[in-house]
């Protein structure tokens, strides 16, 4: 299991100004912090992020939402980080995402939720290297 995983505060989250916030509850529940940047996606770049979901019906308003504003790419570090990673965030719904989660606590729809994580070691690896050059990784 790798312990690496990558993280978007998605942009909902940085214009509400919770980014503090989620970066304060990722450095308390363990996680090392080993990439960080603030950019604003071209909706190219957010199309060739998320490439695995180009078929869905919520293909268009993902991609224009994701370059809609700044947000905070993360690769973070923690022993089995995809899974708590995954778990801090919550669900993907915030309506089902439990007590306690990022999500839970800073999302206002299933669109809009605040933030993303990687669902497999592979992606991981991929996702980081999609935004990150090896200067960037400490
Ligand atoms: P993410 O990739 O952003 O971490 O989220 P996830 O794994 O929990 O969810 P996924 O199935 O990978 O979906 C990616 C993102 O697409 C948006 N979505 N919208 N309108 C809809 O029904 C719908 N379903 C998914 C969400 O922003 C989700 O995070
Ligand atoms: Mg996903």
């Amino acid at each position: 299991m790798s312990n690496l995983t990558f993280g978007i505060i998605k942009p909902d989250a940085v214009a509400k100004g919770h980014t503090g916030k989620i970066i304060d509850r990722i450095l308390s529940n363990g996680f090392k912090i080993r990439g960080m940047k603030l950019i604003h996606q071209t909706k190219k770049n957010a199309e060739g992020f998320y490439a695995v979901h180009a078929e869905r019906p919520f293909f268009g308003e993902l991609t224009e939402f994701m370059s809609s504003g700044p947000c905070v790419v993360l690769a973070l570090e923690k022993e089995g980080a995809v899974k708590a990673w995954r778990d801090l965030m919550g669900a993907t719904n915030p309506a089902e995402a439990a007590e306690g989660t990022l999500r839970k606590d800073f999302a206002g729809s299933i669109g809009e939720n605040a933030v993303h994580g990687s669902d497999s070691d592979e992606n991981a690896a991929i996702e980081i290297a999609y935004f990150f050059s090896k200067l960037e990784l400490v």
